[in-house]
């Protein structure tokens, strides 16, 4: 039996038949009727590379980001099979999806409201290889210690002062103590987390600047900054969008800036299409985002998540972000 045969609009996806495909939309083909296997004609037209098709299905309102029985996009079919224009065209259907998402989202969120209240008001555990919230997440996990060395190596490669926003186990300033900075700022918004820096002696570190509060508050008491590297828990990509925007007044012109990249970090046609949305919003600030591709299978084991509710790494590579201002934008403001 052909693919998605007994299904008419998923096997004229599958073998790319165009007029069919339209002729079937117009006489009411549900656009999300998957086949037996679970794939939808979306799925079908992605992993045979039509691309035509893929751009029809999704105009007749086929959801981008639906997923199979296993968790996998149509995105993923077209970029397991090569096919780069498939690809693309999902590709920007989800950046303009959730472009529009964010938007929306941002309407209707309450000013002031933390999104991560309730986390920030329970207790946290530490452990030695792990950092937990009281429903058993990971807040932060040793295993990120050579991204956090490779974040920190990124952020301080010109000295000077440093921001670090989430101390969490203090894998990232402890790797930021290693190099020969002026000032290292650290905000905190936990007070668990907080206890633990003064325990620790962080407070008398002779360069370290510990803000207590939630970013978004101490905004007003920050200076300016060669590297600044963010990393907060239980905080969603538009606050990520938020702090962003405030790079202009942080950052100096010939600064670092990098984040923790784990959106999405569960499928990677989403983690893409993150990735993408995050160098397309920073670039309207005029700041120009590459990733450095680091494998991560080493960093786990089976041992790794053993305890833990939602597991929110399960990718081979991690995309560390460099991001900083343009060059156009550096001669402009040297001008
Ligand atoms: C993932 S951990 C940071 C891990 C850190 N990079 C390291 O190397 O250990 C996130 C930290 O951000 C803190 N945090 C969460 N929301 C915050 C906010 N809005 N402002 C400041 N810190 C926040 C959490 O309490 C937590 O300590």
């Amino acid at each position: 039996m052909p693919a998605g045969s007994e299904v008419p609009l998923c096997e004229a996806a599958a073998e790319g038949r165009v007029s069919d495909v339209e002729e079937l939309l117009k006489a009411g083909a549900d656009v999300c009727e998957h086949d037996s296997t679970g794939i939808s004609p979306l799925m079908h037209a992605a992993k045979n590379g039509h691309a035509l098709v893929v751009s029809r299905l999704l105009e007749a309102g086929a959801p981008w980001n639906a997923v199979d029985k296993a968790g996998r996009c149509a995105g993923d079919y077209a970029a397991d099979n090569a096919h780069q224009d498939a690809f693309d065209v999902l590709l920007n259907a989800g950046i303009t999806a959730e472009l529009i998402l964010g938007a929306v989202e941002r309407q209707s969120k309450k000013k002031g409201e933390a999104t991560n209240k309730s986390y920030l008001d329970e207790r946290v555990e530490y452990s030695e290889d792990r950092l937990m919230d009281e429903e058993s997440k990971a807040v932060m996990m040793a295993w990120e210690s050579p991204l956090m060395a490779a974040h920190a190596k990124v952020v301080c490669s010109a000295g000077g002062d440093i921001l670090n926003v989430g101390f969490g186990m203090g894998i990232v300033d402890t790797a930021i103590q290693g190099y020969e900075i002026t000032s290292h700022t650290i905000i905190e918004a936990h007070p668990d987390v907080y206890a633990r820096m003064l325990a620790t002696g962080w407070a008398e570190k002779p360069n370290v600047r510990i803000l207590f509060g939630r970013w978004q508050d101490v905004i007003p008491q920050l200076g300016t900054y060669d590297g600044i590297f963010f990393d907060t828990y239980g905080e969603y990509y538009e606050d990520l969008k938020e702090f962003n925007e405030y790079l202009p007044q942080l950052l100096k012109k010939e600064g670092r800036y990098s984040f923790f990249n784990g959106m999405c970090a569960d499928n990677g046609f989403f983690h893409l299409v993150y990735c993408e949305l995050v160098r397309l919003e920073l670039g309207s600030l005029g700041i120009t985002t590459d990733y450095i591709q680091l494998p991560v299978k080493d960093c786990m084991d089976e041992e790794t998540w053993k305890g833990i509710q939602h597991k929110y790494w399960q990718l081979d590579t991690y995309s560390l972000p460099v991001c900083q201002f343009s060059e156009d934008e550096s001669e402009e403001e040297n001008q």
